[in-house]
């Protein structure tokens, strides 16, 4: 039997209907949102990418009774295509729900192009779908405008970034996928050789190593939205699979990079969403984020910073206080405005809340209108501490002040978590705000207590501060990187640094991080090499594009922002990856599955075990 060829080739996407005009002849095409029929006439809600627009099929209106019959049939999701003509609605039948309800197109031809299983789930916003059913289906989840829309917003965020750099001479260059392991500390994605049976590629955690390649190789200006893999705790902000906008460049001061890269988000906030971002955007030293937002990616849409109660505190009775500092910790407070009468329970969940950040306690105190206050350390603070903390702080009568005291490390960042919880719960934070800020001179190193060792904060490749040289052999804990990020409403959206590019410091910084010569050869021999033929002073970024792009579109998880995302656990459920292979291709790879312990032998991975030694 011969197959009748397409009949009806459309000619408009459906918003045309707002601009084509009163009685123009379209083909439109797409899918069947829903199908009403009101006593002969139906009505159809045709969607494509572009929208949704009303048909109507009534004999009275001269859709023929062939045509009647066939949309009688139709149903959701449905693929059609229909000739027709636009027509103004009279004003007691426009939708003000729909983008071109003012309009609607009475049918005259209709073509079924293909039938659908009824979905899953409806193809629209708003219902709260359960994710897993989505990720499964995601064909049908992308449909919904929502998806569609956060889609397409990725790909103008992609393009505008790309003309910017264009036209800034920098140069797209691809690295590869199978590489070694690059030394940006996440676990690696392997992928076994069959050639080199035994030996095995790493999936690239950034492009770390050939953009410096690329540097010594004198492009200067390089970039790449480059796909990274790194086998690492999953949370809502984190894929195993993610895109960098990965920049490299020669011969900029960090001044001068950081410059062209606020000219660059300016450009690409104004291109795609109209918005003029305020520049310069401000600067923290890390150690400033820390001491003021318990940070280093601190948010800045509101205040509530953490203050320093030290000096209120040092000649304190009060034990808990005096041995923090002693021990060479830190007092910090937060001023909570009008927060006097919060009762037990809430303090209580507040401590708690704390605790789940390891401090040990948290002391509020209340300044009630009489002047007095209400706190549960009041026995233990003179009349004198009293009032220091009230000028401390700034604290009014009917404002709560929360104290906490221990470690810096442990304080900083739960109260700095405390700050953030109570900044959403009060609603200081103003959502429509984009709010940017570099955190820069971050620690070179960081101790690492199961390693007994410094290890490099940022990667062995960070230049450290020029005035800071000194302390690789001195006092490492104590110098400084040039090193940055981007920071964006409390999301690291990049980092990037300066790089070593001269072959004594690089050997001072490996000796610091207690590397061989030999295990630096090992490691990143290449690149050493590379370095002994004239490297360029140099610099570069990597930003994170799928955060990005959730921040912008103001969606909640990674997951929304990317076509195909991993679940949590990192599986692909649309797919159903990862998944066991074929005892052939184990075979082939010269490689055998051990059996997990407690499972019986011939049930890992559903391949039977040892087929290869
Ligand atoms: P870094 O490791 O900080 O730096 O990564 C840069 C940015 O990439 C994003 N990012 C992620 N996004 C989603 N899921 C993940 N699992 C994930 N991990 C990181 C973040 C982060 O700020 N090569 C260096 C950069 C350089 O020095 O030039 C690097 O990769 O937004």
């Amino acid at each position: 039997m011969s197959m009748a060829a397409i009949r009806l080739h459309r000619t408009h996407p459906v918003e045309a209907v707002l601009t084509v005009g009163d009685g123009t002849s379209v083909v439109l095409a797409g899918w069947v949102q829903r199908r009403r029929d009101l006593g002969g006439v139906i009505f159809i809600d045709l969607r494509d990418r572009s929208g949704l627009v009303q048909l109507v099929f009534d004999r009275e209106r001269g859709t023929p009774d062939d045509v009647m019959r066939a949309a009688d049939r139709l149903r959701s999701e449905y693929v059609i295509a229909v000739h027709g003509k636009v027509a103004r609605r009279s004003p007691e039948t426009v939708n003000p729900n729909l983008v071109t309800g003012e309009f609607e197109v009475v049918v005259a031809d209709l073509e079924l192009l293909n039938t659908a299983k009824t979905p899953p789930f409806a193809i629209e916003d708003g219902f709260d779908v359960d994710e897993t059913l989505r990720l499964r289906y995601r064909y049908l989840d992308l449909r919904r405008p929502a998806m569609q829309r956060m889609l397409m917003l990725r790909h103008q965020v992609f393009r505008a970034f790309r003309r910017f750099l264009d036209e800034h001479g920098f140069v797209e260059v691809e690295t590869p996928m199978l590489t070694r392991s690059t030394p940006e500390g996440a676990r690696d994605y392997v992928v076994p050789s069959r050639l080199q049976p035994g030996e095995f590629y790493a999936l690239p955690q950034s492009p770390q190593l050939f953009k410096q390649l690329l540097m010594v190789a004198g492009f200067e200006r390089y970039y790449q939205i480059a796909r990274c893999f790194r086998d690492e705790d999953l949370r809502a902000d984190r894929q195993p699979e993610f895109t960098q906008l990965d920049i490299e460049t020669s011969f900029l001061t960090q001044d001068e990079l950081l410059t062209l890269m606020e000219e660059m988000f300016a450009s690409v906030w104004q291109e795609v969403l109209g918005i003029e971002l305020a520049r310069p955007f401000p600067r923290l030293t890390w150690q400033e984020a820390m001491e003021r937002y318990g940070s280093d990616k601190p948010d800045i849409r509101f205040g509530m910073e953490l203050l320093d109660l030290a000096s209120v505190f040092r000649e304190t009775s009060f034990r808990v206080f005096r041995e923090a500092l002693a021990n060479g910790g830190v007092i910090k407070g937060l001023l909570v405005e009008g927060a006097a009468d919060w009762s037990r329970k809430q303090w209580d969940d507040l401590i708690r809340f704390v605790a789940g950040f390891g401090m040990r306690g948290l002391a509020p105190v209340a300044f009630l209108p009489d002047e007095t206050i209400r706190s549960p350390i009041g026995k233990f603070l003179a009349p004198t501490e009293i009032e220091a903390l009230r000028e401390a702080t700034g604290a009014k009568s009917g404002d709560l002040v929360l104290i906490g005291a221990g470690p810096a490390a442990t304080v900083l960042q739960a109260m700095g978590q405390l700050r953030l919880k109570l900044g959403h719960d009060l609603g200081l934070v103003d959502e429509s705000r984009f709010a940017f800020l570099w955190v820069v001179d971050f620690p070179l190193f960081a101790w690492d207590e199961e390693q007994q060792r410094w290890v490099a904060e940022h990667h062995p490749f960070t230049m450290p501060r020029w005035e800071d040289i000194e302390l690789l052999e001195t006092d490492p804990g104590r110098a400084r990187a040039q090193a940055y990020d981007l920071v964006l409403n409390g999301y690291e959206l990049s980092s990037g640094s300066m790089r070593i590019f001269r072959r004594d410091i690089q050997e001072r910084m490996f000796a610091a991080l207690g590397f061989t010569p030999e295990e630096a050869r090992e490691k990143f021999g290449f690149l050493l090499d590379a370095f002994e033929y004239g490297t360029p002073p140099h610099g570069g970024i990597a930003f994170g594009l799928d955060r990005i792009v959730m921040l912008m579109g103001g969606g909640k998880s990674l997951r929304d922002c990317i076509a195909f995302p991993k679940t949590s656990s990192g599986t692909d459920l649309m797919v159903g990856a990862p998944s066991p292979i074929s005892p052939e291709q184990l075979e082939t790879l010269r490689i055998s599955i051990r059996p997990q312990a407690g499972a019986p032998a011939d049930s890992a991975c559903g391949v039977a075990p040892s087929v290869i030694r």
